[in-house]
């Protein structure tokens, strides 16, 4: 299940991924914009370890690589929500420095909140970047997402107490 966007598409992680993702995810640029589950330094063993946990989960993929020309880029995913929450998914994103600033975030995630709409029976997909990550904030705007609310001093990154922002994007009124 291959999910195209021009320039790049989204595919399933492949265990064959490990060794390009932990070149890729091993950089600190990222990581401080992430929740602390994303390990810094980022060894072989964690990208082995959460792409074994990814290719155990059952149902329609949730958590894609992103390729531009033939290369590993970046990574999107998407978390179904439990209980109350079940109509949402969380979305989460990165991409390698070498690939910013060309759209492609921008466009792998309107892909992704597409197949999420189509996909699953939800009807709100959000993001919680931090307040002073301008360039998330940029890429879910660009992709049809609003701001929602800024939360003060929700977070807490690098000893440092951070505002978190919530953005989404309603399925009525995703434009694809
Ligand atoms: C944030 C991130 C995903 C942006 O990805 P990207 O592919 O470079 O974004 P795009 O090229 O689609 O850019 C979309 C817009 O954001 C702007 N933008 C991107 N990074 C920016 C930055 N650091 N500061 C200001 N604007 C930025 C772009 O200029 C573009 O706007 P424009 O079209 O008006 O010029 C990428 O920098 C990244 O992976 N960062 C680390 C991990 C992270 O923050 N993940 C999200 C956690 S919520």
């Amino acid at each position: 299940m291959e999910v195209h966007f021009d320039g790049g598409l989204l595919r399933p992680w492949e265990i064959s991924d490990a060794g390009e993702l932990a070149v890729i995810a091993d950089n600190k640029n990222i990581a401080d914009n992430l929740r602390d589950m994303f390990p810094n330094p980022y060894s072989i063993d964690d990208a082995i370890q959460w792409l074994s946990s990814v290719l155990e989960q059952e149902g329609p993929k949730r958590y894609f690589a992103i390729i531009v020309n033939g290369k590993l880029a970046g990574s999107i995913g998407l978390t179904p929500k439990t209980d109350i929450y079940r109509k949402n998914a969380e979305v989460g994103y990165f991409i390698a420095p070498e690939f910013w600033g060309m759209g492609i975030t921008t466009k792998a995630l309107k892909a992704i909140t597409a197949y999420a709409f189509r996909t699953f029976d939800i009807i709100r997909v959000y993001a919680e970047p931090f307040a002073d990550n301008i360039g998330s904030h940029r890429v879910l705007e660009k992709a049809g997402y609003s701001l929602e609310a800024t939360f003060k001093n929700y977070v807490i990154k690098n000893g440092v107490i951070k505002d978190s922002c919530i953005y989404s994007v309603l399925k009525e009124n995703f434009i694809e």
